[in-house]
């Protein structure tokens, strides 16, 4: 278990056995600081007009400090923005915001900042605010998702508290909370740390359906005029996930036009769902819950759950839990989708990059040679001497073996079969001994994971292609350009890194040049789409040497085919 999951279940408890409003503000400025790395917390309580503070807990300040500053701020610079207006505020220099008052003497210096409002019963309770990322850097996108997640909770457990404090018996309510916390938390922590929509969404089914005692809990996910069936928990009929229903009629477009939860219990929605949707794929249900997921008034489908275990129906306390719950899982598929986007917007780039770099080299190479064709042909004939034409032909022949030569070269560079069939170890060592085989002097160190049986599985398709080019590219590059007569090849694998340095004795450049060539170019792109850095270096008539480091990524298990990486996301894994 990690700090983090410590800390969260430290809150639990605490709630459950304190029942105390005291208690949830203080956990909660625990957790806030733990989340979001920040050195000062603080959480601000509105007095009962709304315009200014009536109380300021903090962290991170020691009684000494409290001492010096003296007066707590009663709500009034950004601390007053953030009143006036409750939504997010992310600062990167507080103190240069255009409310701000610049800080008492005494008061310890801060500069990045985030606050976010604490809503109780869709009301104003107060603000939490957080400075000083522990990184000396601005607060992060994942660190005001994760704040305003823990804002909801404070405000839903302030609410329990002030209501249920005292009652032994509404404990169960309370452990409810409790459980809302822990999953809004961790699915936080699940979008901060990684996109897997897969995953996440299975998280989400899991949490959400213990969370209310569904029988089953079904995420649908919006596709144009579609609903996919995306995940889900419970008591599932096989082969349901995956498939596709069309949106129109169902309860799941009534509840996102209306942007608010819908029940199976009421008439209408139980005749749509009868007829439409997911009740049109098999299922029957008595009770259901269907929420909207939705972020920043963006539709991405639905939350439903159906049938309620316990006894009774769904009561207005599951609406809420899992419209919170909702709220953080919306959260995820918009940051999973838009790294989703992301990712397919750099693997066109790349190939895009890649289709140039042909086009550029097929025109240099082989159109050339081609022109030169024509004009020893066109000379000859233009002459009308016999002798001089077929002196021509011959030396048009001999140019076309050449050509034909270099575009076979030219097409086994673009689809390296070595690589596909063997493998990268074998690849590389087959461009090596061509290498030798033409004079050079090779010395070569290669180490890979798979190769070497320390790891089950191959790099990633795209790894594989872009080692090969690296090295191909400054094997070539140094005996075309360089001359030179020595080289050293090493290819190492690392825990999450791979290392590959290619360095030459020949009579090196100017790397700082511009130059028309596309070769090193070509190489940073594929480098830097991969997350990865290279770096050229070169001593005029001392050698050059290219180094270039990659993170790690292999192939889904079961993709043993070789060839590009697949695009497909792995299938769901437990998380639990
Ligand atoms: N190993 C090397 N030794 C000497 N010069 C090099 C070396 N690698 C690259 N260069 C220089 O950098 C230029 C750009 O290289 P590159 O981007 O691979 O383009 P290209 O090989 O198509 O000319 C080359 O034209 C050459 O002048
Ligand atoms: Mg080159």
């Amino acid at each position: 278990m990690d700090q983090a999951t410590r800390g969260v279940l430290k809150v639990a408890r605490s709630v459950l056995e304190q029942l105390d409003v005291e208690q949830v503000l203080e956990r909660v400025l625990d957790a806030a600081r733990e989340l979001t790395g920040a050195r000062y917390a603080a959480l601000g309580v509105l007095d009962e007009s709304r315009d200014g503070l009536a109380r300021f807990l903090t962290r991170g300040i020691d009684e000494e400090q409290r001492r010096e500053i003296g007066s707590l701020p009663t709500g009034r610079g950004v601390l007053g923005e953030l009143i006036r207006n409750p939504v997010p505020l992310r600062l990167e220099d507080v103190g240069s915001h255009r409310y701000s008052y610049g800080f008492p003497v005494g008061h310890p210096p801060m500069s990045s900042f985030l606050g976010v409002p604490i809503m109780v019963r869709g009301e104003p309770y107060g603000n939490l605010y957080l400075t000083e990322k522990d990184s000396g850097q601005a607060f992060t996108q994942d660190d005001e998702e994760g704040a305003m997640l823990l804002a909801d909770f404070a405000g839903v457990a302030i609410d329990h508290a002030r209501r249920f404090s005292g009652f032994e018996s509404q404990r169960l309510q309370l452990e409810r909370t409790v459980q809302a916390l822990d999953a809004t938390i961790q699915i936080a922590r699940a979008v901060g740390g990684e996109t897997d929509l897969a995953a996440i969404l299975e998280l989400v089914a899991k949490r959400g359906r213990a969370l209310v005692s569904a029988k089953m809990l079904i995420i649908e996910l919006l596709h144009g005029d579609e609903l996919e069936l995306a995940a889900g928990a419970g008591d599932l009929p096989r082969g349901l996930l995956g498939q596709r229903v069309p949106l129109e009629n169902t309860v799941a477009s009534a509840a996102l036009r209306a942007g608010q939860t819908q029940r199976l219990t009421d008439r209408l929605m139980r005749a749509r769902f009868e007829q439409h949707g997911i009740g049109n794929l098999g299922l029957t249900a008595t009770d259901g819950l269907v929420v909207p997921l939705v972020f920043r008034n963006h539709p991405y489908g639905v939350l439903v759950a159906l049938d309620h275990l316990g006894q009774g129906a769904f009561d207005v306390e599951h609406e809420r839990l899992l419209e919170s719950l909702a709220a953080s899982a919306a959260t995820a598929v918009a940051t999973a989708q838009s790294a989703a986007d992301e990712r397919h917007r750099q693997r066109v780039a790349a190939a895009e990059a890649e289709r140039s770099r042909w086009a550029r080299e097929l025109h240099d190479e082989t159109l050339q040679a081609l022109g030169s064709l024509r004009l020893i042909l066109s000379t000859a004939q233009r002459s009308g001497d016999a002798e001089r034409m077929r002196a021509a032909v011959g030396q048009g022949l001999e140019q076309l073996e050449l050509d034909i030569t270099t575009l076979r070269s030219l097409i086994t560079e673009l689809r390296p079969t070595a690589l596909d069939q063997l493998g990268l170890e074998a690849a590389l060592t087959a461009l090596i001994d061509r290498a030798r085989r033409s004079g050079l002097e090779v010395d070569a160190e290669v180490r890979l994971a798979y190769e070497d049986g320390r790891a089950g599985e191959r790099l990633a398709g795209e790894l594989e292609t872009t080692v090969y080019r690296i090295v191909q590219e400054a094997l070539t590059n140094a005996g075309k350009h360089g001359e030179a007569t020595r080289i050293t090849v090493a290819v190492v694998e690392e825990e999450a890194a791979l290392h590959v340095a290619v360095s030459d004795d020949g009579r090196g450049f100017d790397p700082g040049a511009t130059t028309s060539g596309f070769g090193l170019e070509g190489m940073r792109e594929r480098v830097e789409l991969l997350g990865g850095q290279v770096s050229v270096q070169s001593v005029p008539q001392e050698g050059t040497s290219v180094v270039a480091t990659l993170p790690v990524t292999r192939r889904p298990a079961a993709d043993a085919s070789g060839g590009a990486s697949p695009a497909q996301p792995s299938s769901p894994r437990s998380r639990a």
